[in-house]
């Protein structure tokens, strides 16, 4: 049983107060794009995952990998102490901000559905997900959504035609959690208060009207200066982007990957072309795309 799942850009991450529970309420527009990894779930005794691919050694293979997490949580639910070995195939990059670990949860939980047979409603895997982390839910849902919440409530958004984006990949990732208490503490250092956020009306008409221009000009993160911060080489990167005509620029999540919304295919490919030298890697994607699905 083969899973393919897409990684995700946030095209508007507005982060209101911190709550009691450690969490941010947020207003999280996520946005699946064809960056994919594949997860394999086949019989065994005992719950086991191997990681194949790009950076697949910084992936965790004990109780923290979120694949096998949500493995277990899904036998639980079933109340059977079932087995698969999993094998993760990685293209999305590791702690990224693209949520790969997320997708990776999402996917085991659809290809451990099907291989043990329990065909659980889809609202039944949402619950389950939203458990194991805030950006686990979108992974199985895909397409363009809106989470509240701490980003695991969510509503689809209409979307036009398809936007075409370049990531520039980062040496190394950011710890989210440690993204988030920057982004407090630059706030608070400049004596700002976080204010109730709203989905942005002037995003939501671009991505109802295919509207890439305006897309781009609506595209926001408040993220993006704590990621800044803690890699100063984001700042150069974004800036490459910008100068070559990119529509929008923006740090992906919590970074630090970089995301460049693009006119075209064409202008993708230029974009890719002058972004080579800033960063790592370079990958082309378009968006949206479906969440978890059997291949
Ligand atoms: O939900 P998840 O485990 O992916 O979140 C990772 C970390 O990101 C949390 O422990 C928290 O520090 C931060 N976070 C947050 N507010 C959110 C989502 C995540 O502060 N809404």
């Amino acid at each position: 049983m083969t899973v393919r799942v897409p990684g995700k850009v946030n095209l508007q991450l507005s982060v209101g107060p911190l709550r009691d529970d450690g969490y941010h309420d947020l207003v999280n527009v996520f946005h699946a794009v064809s960056l994919f990894d594949e997860v394999s779930a086949v019989e065994s005794e005992t719950l086991t995952v191997r990681v194949e691919g790009d950076s697949a050694g910084l992936v965790p293979l004990d109780g923290d990998n979120l694949a096998i997490r949500a493995a277990r949580a899904l036998a639980a639910r079933a109340g059977r102490p079932y087995g698969a070995e999993l094998v993760i195939r990685k293209s999305i990059p590791v702690a990224g901000g693209m949520a790969g670990g997320s997708a990776d949860a999402a996917a085991a939980l659809v290809a451990c559905d099907r291989l043990w047979g329990l065909g659980l409603p889809q609202r039944d895997l949402l619950d389950i997900a939203a458990d194991l982390g805030s950006d686990v839910p979108f992974a199985l849902l895909g397409g363009t959504a809106v989470g509240t919440g701490r980003g695991e409530m969510l509503t689809p958004l209409p979307v036009q035609g398809t936007f075409f984006w370049v990531f520039a990949l980062a040496d190394g990732g950011l710890s989210t959690p440690q993204v988030y208490g920057e982004c407090d503490r630059l706030r608070e250092a400049a004596g700002e208060r976080a204010c109730w956020p709203a989905l942005s009306g002037q995003l939501a008409a671009a991505l109802r009207d295919g509207d890439a221009p305006g897309l781009g000009k609506a595209l926001v993160n408040d993220l993006q200066p704590a990621a800044i911060m803690l890699r100063r080489s984001l700042a150069r990167t974004l800036q490459v982007g910008r100068d070559r005509g990119a529509l929008g620029v923006l740090v992906s999540g919590s970074g630090p990957t970089c995301a460049f919304l693009a006119e075209s295919a064409e202008h993708a490919l230029d974009l890719s072309v002058a972004l080579r030298s800033a960063c790592r890697a370079v990958v082309n994607a378009y968006g949206p795309v479906p969440g978890a699905v059997v291949v």
